[in-house]
């Protein structure tokens, strides 16, 4: 069996995979590197009921794998570059090649993924970090759920200016629906459900419009998202709409979330 271990920023991502390919994971704050490391490492063994000396080998990524030195009670590790690694897992769990991948994590990074070939292009620093710490500061909450309930009852034209409300028609590509300027209409008296919905609007149309331009720069057609924050149904109405601009398929994988902890893993598996 190997392991995967991807220490984000936010929370720490663990799976498991076993000699069929069949993995199981686990998601678990990030405190620092090594509590994040054995204490994913401790609650996989402990919930699957998985004997340490079962394991041949553990591979760790992400911003906290650095902070890692050595083995992990006795179980050789390894560590992969994390770029690397969400190519590897975004195209296995997409079954897709000669995409872009989109990890929105805290923040947003972009790499185009062939078989063999598996390259950094960039990203942006608006990611799901972006989503929880305007939320703190407007609605004082750290809970991300919080903010998508608020949302699902928000009105994105009461803080968006939208095309409809410059001009008469659609204009060029752009229908009467879409945002012309993120909270260019703010009123003084905006409800916060608005405002929850101009957040996450902003956070995904920033994050599909990106994506969108890095796929069309190479001829490529899809995007696979993965991350944490690519969850959810908002996230997703909100990049399928900029993808119809631009004729961009977003494809959402299951388990997106274990991306970059898979790639990990299947680099030695
Ligand atoms: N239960 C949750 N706990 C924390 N964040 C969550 C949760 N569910 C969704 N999120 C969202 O996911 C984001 C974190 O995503 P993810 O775990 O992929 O990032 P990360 O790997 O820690 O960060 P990065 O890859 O940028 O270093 C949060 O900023 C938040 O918007
Ligand atoms: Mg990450």
């Amino acid at each position: 069996m190997v392991i995967g271990i991807d220490i984000g920023s936010t929370t720490t991502k663990s799976v498991a995979i076993y000699p069929d390919k069949s993995f199981k994971s686990l998601t678990t704050k990030a405190i620092d590197p090594i509590t994040s490391a054995t204490g994913a490492l401790g609650k996989m063994l402990m919930e699957n009921q998985l004997q340490i000396s079962s394991i041949r080998s553990i591979v760790l990524t992400g911003a906290g794998a650095p902070g890692i030195k050595g083995n992990l009670f006795g179980v050789e590790t390894h560590k992969i570059d994390e770029l690397e690694a969400v190519g590897l897992g975004g195209m296995y769990l997409s079954g897709e090649s000669g995409v872009i991948i989109t990890n929105i994590g805290t923040g947003t990074a972009l790499v185009e993924a062939h078989p063999g070939l598996i390259k950094h292009i960039g990203g942006t620093g608006v990611g799901g970090g972006t989503i929880l710490g305007l939320a703190k500061a407007m609605f004082k909450t750290s809970e991300i759920q919080a903010v998508f309930d608020l949302a699902e009852q928000g009105k994105i034209g009461e803080v968006d200016l939208l095309i409809g409300d410059i001009v008469d028609d659609d204009l060029s590509f752009l229908k009467r629906e879409m945002t012309a300027a993120n909270f260019g209409k703010m009123p003084d008296n905006a409800r916060n459900e608005d405002i929850a919905m101009g957040i996450l609007t902003m956070v995904y149309q920033v994050i599909g419009t990106v994506s969108a331009f890095a796929a069309r720069s190479r001829n490529i057609s899809r995007v696979v998202v993965t991350g944490t924050a690519s969850d959810g149904s908002i996230a997703k109405r909100i990049l399928d709409a900029i993808g119809n601009i631009f004729e961009i398929t977003f494809i959402y994988p299951h388990d997106a979330a274990y991306a970059t902890a898979l790639g990990a893993a299947l680099s030695k598996v």
